[in-house]
């Protein structure tokens, strides 16, 4: 690699250790659809980013954003009707009393602002999160990391749970007695919190379980939890910054796939399709005493051009019918997937829901994790021309999200060269 490599000039200037994907890293220039380039002309099939939700570049996205930041952008404290639509529409995308919407430009943001609204409706201070989570990277979120490692002493005010996930924990007992096997740490989390004198604000927690590594959803098991924070004066905090708008195909929000309707949802990643749009959704009491109490602003978090932005993803997953089409388009993926399982030892099962789909790779013979083949995978299918990722506990799993418009074609594309790079593992 020449010394003058963008790649040198990256760890000299962007800091040696900054994350960057695949042994090969990829020099993308340009994307459209489920499709990127790189600098050579290359194209990639995304199977990864949930990022650009209805396709990379929509034209509708970026006719939007292009016209409104033409006309307008300034900060939030002034009346702009774009604003108003925007949250009207979004809030009447959940359930009572989910009516008030507060922007942010991260799911960090919105997670913290999430934090500081559940300690204050609540007057507690003690934070459950899952032990294996991450919901962002400011100082108390990057504090509450449980799935990375930070610099961070995880702290006093917190207290940190299991996710049942049946296939690991779950095959001596059935579903209804891991629910309450995992609920007894949230009560005895809880009563900790308690006896500390710190009380529970609120449980937060990704409504997919995403970094967990996509366990199959346990029935119940979020019921209970919620059910025992509250009866403990706190409240629930969904993190749907990687589940919601759509993604799980069978409903908009993955909360909605537990039946439990969070205190306060917060939003992120695919909000803008790429443009900093986050947000924290909660009730008009709520989200009103909390600005008396407390004074919030958000220099850029929902202006003019963010508020054209989110509609325009709005606009399009309507258009389109995206939700329909990753609940199709997931469950196609989900046959090809068990049936690369039946053929491949090697794939030790099929997770997730939708467009938001895995495999977990075991070794052979012990049906141990295997992250290391995990990654060799990555790199392969990568070097084949399809960009995923990895996640979970283990690092075994293949993290599979793509953007909304992935097709039954594409599903064939990466189901195929998914066959090709097992066969070669
Ligand atoms: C579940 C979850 N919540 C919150 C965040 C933080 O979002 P952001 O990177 O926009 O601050 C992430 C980021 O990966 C996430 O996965």
């Amino acid at each position: 690699m020449p010394d003058d490599s963008l790649l040198n000039r990256r760890l000299g200037v962007l800091g040696r250790n900054a994350p960057l994907f695949y042994d090969r890293p990829v020099h993308i220039v340009r994307g459209n659809g489920v499709w990127v380039e790189d600098v050579d002309g290359r194209r990639y099939l995304d199977a990864y980013n949930n990022v650009p939700h209805v396709g990379h570049c929509h034209p509708h996205v970026v006719g939007a954003i292009a016209r409104q930041a033409a006309e307008l952008n300034l900060h939030t404290r002034y009346l702009h009707e774009s604003v108003v639509t925007y949250a009207e529409r979004l809030t009447a995308m959940f359930a009572e009393p989910l009516d008030t919407a507060m922007f942010t430009c991260s799911g960090t943001e919105a997670n913290e602002l999430a934090l500081r609204m559940a300690r204050f409706g609540t007057g507690n201070t003690g934070i459950i999160v899952s032990d294996f989570s991450y919901h962002g990277n400011s100082a108390t979120l990057a504090s509450l990391t449980t799935a990375f490692d930070v610099v961070e002493d995880f702290p006093s005010f917190a207290r940190k749970v299991t996710v049942p996930d049946p296939r690991h924990d779950g095959q001596d007992v059935d579903e209804s007695a891991l629910a309450e096997r995992y609920a007894a740490q949230v009560s005895e989390a809880v009563q900790s919190l308690q006896a500390d004198g710190m009380g529970v604000a609120a449980i937060l927690i990704d409504a997919f379980f995403a970094n967990e590594g996509l366990p199959d959803p346990v029935p119940g098991y979020v019921a209970q939890a919620v059910d025992i924070v509250r009866a403990a004066g706190g409240l629930f905090i969904c993190d749907e910054v990687q589940a919601g708008f759509g993604r799980t195909g069978d409903a908009t929000w993955g909360h909605e796939l537990s039946g439990v309707v969070p205190d306060i949802v917060t939003l992120g990643k695919p909000m803008g399709n790429g443009h900093p749009l986050a947000g924290v959704i909660a009730s008009n009491d709520l989200v009103s005493e909390f600005q008396v109490a407390s004074t919030y602003f958000n220099t850029f978090g929902g202006n003019p051009v963010s508020a054209a932005a989110g509609q325009a993803v709005l606009d399009v997953l309507e258009r389109e019918s995206l939700q329909d089409n990753a609940r199709t388009v997931g469950a196609y993926m989900r046959r090809g997937l068990e049936k690369l399982q039946s053929t491949y030892p090697v794939v030790g099962g099929v997770r997730g829901r939708g467009l938001f789909f895995g495999i977990e790779l075991v070794d052979e013979s012990s049906s141990d994790p295997a992250p290391a083949l995990t990654k060799q995978l990555v790199n392969m299918m990568r070097d084949r021309g399809v960009l995923l990722s990895r996640i979970g506990r283990y690092d075994n799993v293949l993290k599979m999200r793509p953007p909304m418009v992935f097709s039954t074609e594409n599903a064939d594309l990466l189901l195929s060269t998914l066959d090709d790079s097992l066969g070669a593992l």
